[in-house]
This record gives structure tokens, C-alpha cells and sequence, in this order.
């Protein structure tokens, strides 16, 4: 398959879940390679706009291809925790709709040398902005054992965190930690011997958490969707969210839910005295997952999860 390629994930349904105003403006906060961005500008009419981000320079230079041929679209280099800031920009008050593919796309797995995964040997970076932050194998000297654990069990869901860290910082001491490769051989000789050959890689969680961390990726994920719910059309603008790490996908449920039930009344007070207001609703709380024939398709699209949200006035 063309390196350049990403599958979107549950195309048809994220954009009938986003776009209801063809004439409306909208955000793709995750641009990718365009496949959601192009099904958006399929549903809009000539007066509807939309604006995409992503802090991944090689997405943006696709997307700036796609600008030239539709004056609908724009493109920004921006993580999309600047929301806000892009928005103001533009002179853009309100959307009516924001939309979030989460993670990784397969031109970055697929690229060695980012660095993402333990599959293609090339240097320990994982940045999804190479020219912002610091590459891992920087931010791995300065992170303690303990941090270290943390970050690998919290975000990684991996239960030899422990054991894995302390063979990380000990290759880092010894400067054996430069590549991918380094850290797959650290994490498969980490985990016990019974542990090494099941159903996933033994680097497979690491890797994920490790890409988590040094993109900050759950921080981002918080100030983005607390931007978008800012910046929706009251009432009806929408937000559509995929997320494919079960973290996510709890942050974006609990940040909503704290914007469809704000009360924080005691429960033992017959009525509301705090006086908060919902802003939003759930449309669809319950996640929705790829079908079977997806999968069949796009194995990518396995561990997906998609939930849509409507602001109320
Ligand atoms: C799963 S891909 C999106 C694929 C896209 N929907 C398509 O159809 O091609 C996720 C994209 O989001 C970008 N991304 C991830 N986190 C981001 C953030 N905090 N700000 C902006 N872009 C981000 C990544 O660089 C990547 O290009």
C-alpha cells in the first residue's frame, strides 16, 4: 500500500454525526491525511467552511495541497489545544461542529524515521511535531524510575511497568537507548519469559504510552475538547469525537458528562442551589464501534470508539 495513505475510521458515521448545516463552519482538529476533511467538504454547499489542524507538519503540507484546489478549506500547523487562539484568528465566534480522529496516522506509524514504531528500526523520537518539544530519547534522561512506572502503567495499561522502566533507565545510563529497535529489545528481554510471546508484543503498551507522554497527549486531548465545547453553536453545534486508547475515550466521556450534569449540588438537597446549566447533551454516549467489515477492511480501526455530543442553548 502507498505510504502516504491513512484509512479513515468510521467515515460515514462521524461525518452524518458532524455535519447537519451544510452552509455551517467547521474544524477537523486532526486533519491527517484529509479523509475525514474531504467527506466534510463533500456535505458542505459553496457557502460552508471548514478549518483543519494538526501539529504534524507532513499532514499539514497535504493539506495545503487540498486548500489550493478548494476555497472552502484552510489548513493551520497548530496542536489543537490552541483552538481557541486558531479560532480568534480567524474571526470565527462559533462552530457548527468540531471533530477529533484521535492518535497516530499510518503515514507516521509507517515512517521510520519518526520514530513511532517498534516494527521499523529508526531513531527514538515519537514527536507527532518533530520541530516542537523533545525527542524520547531526550525526555528519557530526565524522567525518574518512579515517574517512569507511572507513566508506562497509567497510559500503557502494561502490568511489568515496573520491571520495564528499570531496564529502560538502565539501557539510557549505558547508552543503549538510541532506536526503536533499542526499546523493543529492552522491553521484550524485560517482561518475564512466559509474558514474551503472547498475544501482543511485549513492547506494544510502552510504545504507546511512551508516544502519550512525550506528545502529551492526554493534556492536549483535555484542552481541545474543553476549547471545542467553548466554541460550539448554541444550541446544535456538534462534537464528534474518535478516540482508540481507552484513557481517551474516559477523558472525553468525563468531560462531557461534566458539561451535561454541571450540578454540584448535594444530592441530598431537594433542588438545584448551585445554579449551573447543562451545555451540552449527549448524542451518542453509548460509544459507537467500527463493524465487523471495518475491521476486515482496516484492522487499524479495531480498538476505535466514537462518541457525539450536541451543545443545548
Ligand atoms: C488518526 S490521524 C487522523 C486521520 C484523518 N482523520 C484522516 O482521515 O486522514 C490523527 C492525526 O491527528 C494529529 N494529531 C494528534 N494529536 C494532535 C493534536 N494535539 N493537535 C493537532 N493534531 C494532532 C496527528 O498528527 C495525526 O495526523
Amino acid at each position: 500500500m502507498d505510504r502516504d495513505v491513512h484509512v479513515p475510521v468510521l467515515l460515514d458515521e462521524w461525518v452524518d454525526a458532524l455535519v447537519l448545516d451544510p452552509a455551517g463552519c467547521y474544524v477537523d482538529a486532526t486533519f491527517g491525511r484529509g479523509g475525514h476533511s474531504r467527506a466534510i467538504l463533500r456535505r458542505l454547499s459553496e457557502r460552508g467552511r471548514l478549518l483543519a489542524l494538526d501539529r504534524d507538519p507532513e499532514a499539514c503540507r497535504v493539506g495545503l495541497e487540498l486548500a489550493k484546489q478548494d476555497a472552502r478549506f484552510q489548513i493551520r500547523h497548530a496542536p489543537f489545544a490552541r483552538l481557541d487562539a486558531e479560532l480568534d484568528a480567524l474571526g470565527w465566534r462559533e462552530v457548527s461542529g468540531v471533530g477529533f480522529d484521535l492518535g497516530v496516522s499510518s503515514p507516521q506509524v509507517d515512517d521510520a524515521a519518526r520514530g513511532f514504531s517498534f516494527r521499523r528500526p529508526g531513531p527514538l523520537d515519537m514527536r507527532m511535531d518533530p520541530g516542537a518539544g523533545e525527542p524520547l530519547t531526550r525526555r528519557l534522561r530526565g524522567v525518574s524510575e518512579r515517574e517512569l512506572t507511572r507513566i508506562i502503567r497509567e497510559l500503557g495499561g502494561e502490568r511489568f511497568a515496573g520491571r520495564i522502566a528499570r531496564a529502560i533507565l538502565r539501557a539510557v545510563r549505558e547508552g543503549r537507548m538510541e532506536s526503536t529497535a533499542d526499546l523493543e529489545h529492552v522491553c521484550f528481554h524485560a517482561v518475564p519469559r512466559a509474558a514474551r510471546h503472547g498475544a501482543i508484543h511485549p513492547a506494544t503498551r510502552t510504545f504507546q504510552a511512551l508516544r502519550m507522554w512525550v506528545n502529551d497527549e492526554l493534556g492536549q486531548l483535555r484542552d481541545g475538547i474543553l476549547a471545542a465545547q467553548r466554541r460550539l453553536r448554541r444550541p446544535g453545534g456538534r462534537l464528534v469525537v474518535i478516540a482508540f486508547h481507552s484513557g481517551e475515550d474516559r477523558l472525553v466521556r468525563d468531560l462531557v458528562d461534566q458539561a451535561v450534569s454541571p450540578c454540584v449540588c448535594p444530592p441530598q438537597l431537594p433542588m438545584c442551589v448551585c445554579g449551573r446549566k447543562p451545555s451540552m447533551r449527549w448524542v451518542r454516549k453509548k460509544p459507537l464501534r467500527p463493524s465487523e467489515a471495518e475491521v476486515m477492511r482496516n484492522p487499524r480501526s479495531r480498538s476505535a470508539r466514537m462518541r457525539v455530543a450536541e451543545a443545548v442553548a
